[in-house]
């Protein structure tokens, strides 16, 4: 569904995706792992063409969509939910939820607020009203993953979801990952938790410098002591 070829990335003069190449089937949730620094973000924005890759492609259902804009890439049914969150703090929780609908007609609208909530009745909990300033780290995680459910992708990129949340909350949010999995949304995550990458993940890439640097499944990996000192948070 989702297949990039040999991408290179910069910024500036700094030359950061050194010629990374992933694959993502329908219906799969893949991870990408890495520590601080690796290009973990760089490539879901490469993806998002929110970074333009200098060269490479990026395919999304048979489709070149290297060079085009990231709102146009967000029409074809691609979801980013971005790293910092970036919820927007005045407004409500229900506001924030609104603003990222995308009217598709009515046959592939899949997503709205009583089923967003069904996924995380944890905002539901928390009532519409809410302002997006008054929300604890793992709400404001919940929130910017139904915000992008709302606008129904067919494929989530997922920048490290589980940063900086308390063990119980990422224990939660892995459990809608899941759930959101059954869905049939393929998703390719970036994270450096690999309790959190074990639980929602079959098929890992490692990415280390801007390379990947190990294609297999999480037990594979996990199996493979030096690939765990060198890259991974347990
Ligand atoms: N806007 C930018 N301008 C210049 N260099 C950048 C920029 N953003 C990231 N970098 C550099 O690119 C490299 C890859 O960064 P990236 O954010 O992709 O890493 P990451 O794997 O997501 O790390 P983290 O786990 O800290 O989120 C790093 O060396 C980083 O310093
Ligand atoms: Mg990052």
């Amino acid at each position: 569904m989702l297949e990039i070829k040999d991408i290179h990335s910069y910024y500036g003069s700094s030359y950061i995706l050194q010629g990374v190449s992933l694959k993502i089937k329908r219906s799969e949730v893949v991870s990408l792992v890495g520590r601080n620094g690796a290009g973990k973000t760089t490539t879901l924005k490469s993806i998002m063409g929110i970074v333009r890759p200098a060269q490479g492609s990026v395919k999304f259902k048979g489709a070149e969509i290297c060079g085009l804009k990231p709102y146009q890439i967000a029409r074809l049914g691609l979801g980013y939910v971005p790293e910092d969150r970036r919820i927007y703090p005045n407004l409500t929780l229900k506001e924030n939820l609104e603003v990222a609908q995308i009217k598709l007609g009515s046959s592939k609208t899949k997503w709205n607020f009583e089923k967003v909530y069904q996924f995380f009745p944890q905002l539901k909990a928390l009532g519409e009203g809410r302002l997006g300033s008054n929300m604890s780290g793992g709400e404001q995680q919940m929130l910017t993953i139904a915000r992008t459910l709302m606008g129904n992708p067919e494929f989530i990129l997922l920048d490290e979801p589980s940063e900086g949340l308390a063990p119980l909350v990422v224990s939660a949010l892995a459990d809608a990952v899941n759930e959101i999995k059954v869905e049939g949304v393929s998703i390719l995550l970036s994270e450096q938790n690999m309790k959190f990458a074990t639980k929602t993940t079959t098929k890992s890439y490692v990415i280390d410098g801007g390379k990947i640097s190990f294609e297999g499944t999480i037990e594979d990996l996990m199996k493979n002591e030096e690939l765990v000192k060198e890259h991974i948070t347990l």
